[in-house]
């Protein structure tokens, strides 16, 4: 036998008194009020996370998160000597719950679809360069901002305490819908005898105000209800934008997860603004950054001529496109007003951008 630590002793010692029949098994006596649920499938999606939220004291989620620090599973025993892992510090359950975010999880689960399967990309055909170079525009600067909704909640996931599970799942889910947001623009770009264009520094400026927001609630007000909005409504018009049944698949698609993404931020921030009206001020400022450089984004040159391109139908109906580009921002405002409003957040007299774009 080799010399060991004393760790390693530990373990021999114990498999030794297991083998020898020296049993414990009071693991067995652990948890007695946890003991003997039965969660049953409510439908034929199968057991849902919400399924197994109503059964026993399972679904009680605390307001404020257990302090023992470890990645003990919620409503299971503690024994007191825990250790803490020392990175558990958003024990609020106010800055990061949305009352929807079990059921949004579980339809993210059963959502998931694949940008090298499902999309049907022997449909791409030879485009008009113009319009080719359009598309691949817009496809670099949507590879370019996806993973923001990404590695934003990846930011803040390490940090939420495990007794708030089911909003780890579903930022964990968000993250691998970014993941294939940035791969299946990516994809096209490279699909169909383009590639990529350029890249936005106006992008990165609004990049970095997400990352950069103090804490989760702001950066998800930011990125959740402004930037995720704004794209969920450009893909809920992605006909406008599209060439072939390859884009009109790919914006479909993704609009159900953006879907989800917004119903979340929403719903975050009407449970927050609950809990905490008296820092209402707090969103309002952050909001108004947001909009200053979302619509920095959404106006600069690069993007605004490519997808007048694309709407228009050439770049001889670029006039075309401007007229439905307008149409679209004056949707995208009104959405983004409306989500705020269920929120329960009233912008519409602080809006910081205005309305409607100029003919
Ligand atoms: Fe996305
Ligand atoms: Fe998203």
């Amino acid at each position: 036998m080799p010399h060991v630590s004393p760790i390693v002793e530990k373990g021999l010692d114990t498999l030794n008194d297991v083998r020898q029949g020296k049993l414990d098994l009071s693991w067995m006596n652990s948890n007695p009020q946890g003991w003997g649920v039965k969660a049953i499938p409510r439908d034929e999606r199968g057991l849902g996370l919400e399924d197994i939220n109503r059964v026993g004291n399972y679904g009680v989620v605390p307001d404020g998160g257990s302090l023992h620090g470890s990645m003990a599973p919620r409503g299971s025993e503690i024994p007191e000597h825990m250790p803490s892992l020392g990175c558990y510090d958003i024990n609020d359950k106010s800055l990061v719950w949305a009352d929807n975010v079990a059921h949004l999880y579980d339809e993210a689960v059963a959502r998931q679809w694949s940008s090298a399967r499902d999309i049907p990309w022997d449909q791409l055909k030879p485009q008009r360069e113009d319009l080719e170079k359009a598309m691949c525009q817009v496809c670099t600067s949507l590879a370019e901002i996806e993973f923001i909704a990404g590695d934003m909640p990846a930011k803040w996931l390490w940090h939420i305490n495990h007794d708030f599970h089911e909003v780890k799942l579903f930022l964990a889910s968000q993250i691998f819908d970014e993941a294939r947001h940035m791969e299946v623009f990516r994809k096209r770009a490279l699909a169909n005898g383009g590639g990529l264009l350029r890249s936005s520094p106006d992008a990165e400026n609004q990049l970095r105000l997400i990352l950069e927001a103090p804490n989760f609630t702001t950066g998800s007000a930011l990125m959740h209800i402004l930037g995720e909005g704004f794209v969920l409504t450009l893909f809920r018009n992605g006909e406008m934008f599209s060439l072939t049944p390859v884009e009109k698949k790919i914006f479909r698609l993704c609009m159900q997860d953006e879907a989800r993404h917004v119903a979340y931020g929403t719903m975050h921030l009407k449970y927050f603004l609950e809990k905490h009206p008296e820092r209402e001020d707090e969103i309002h400022d952050i909001l108004r950054r947001g909009e200053e450089a979302t619509f920095s984004l959404n106006q600069a040159q690069d993007t605004i001529e490519a997808r007048a391109i694309l709407a228009g139908g050439g770049l001889e109906h670029i006039e075309d496109g401007f007229v439905k580009l307008k149409y679209l921002f004056k949707k995208q405002i009104q959405e983004y007003l409306y989500r705020l409003r269920m929120a329960g957040l009233d912008r519409s007299h602080k809006l910081a951008i205005p309305f409607e774009l100029p003919v």
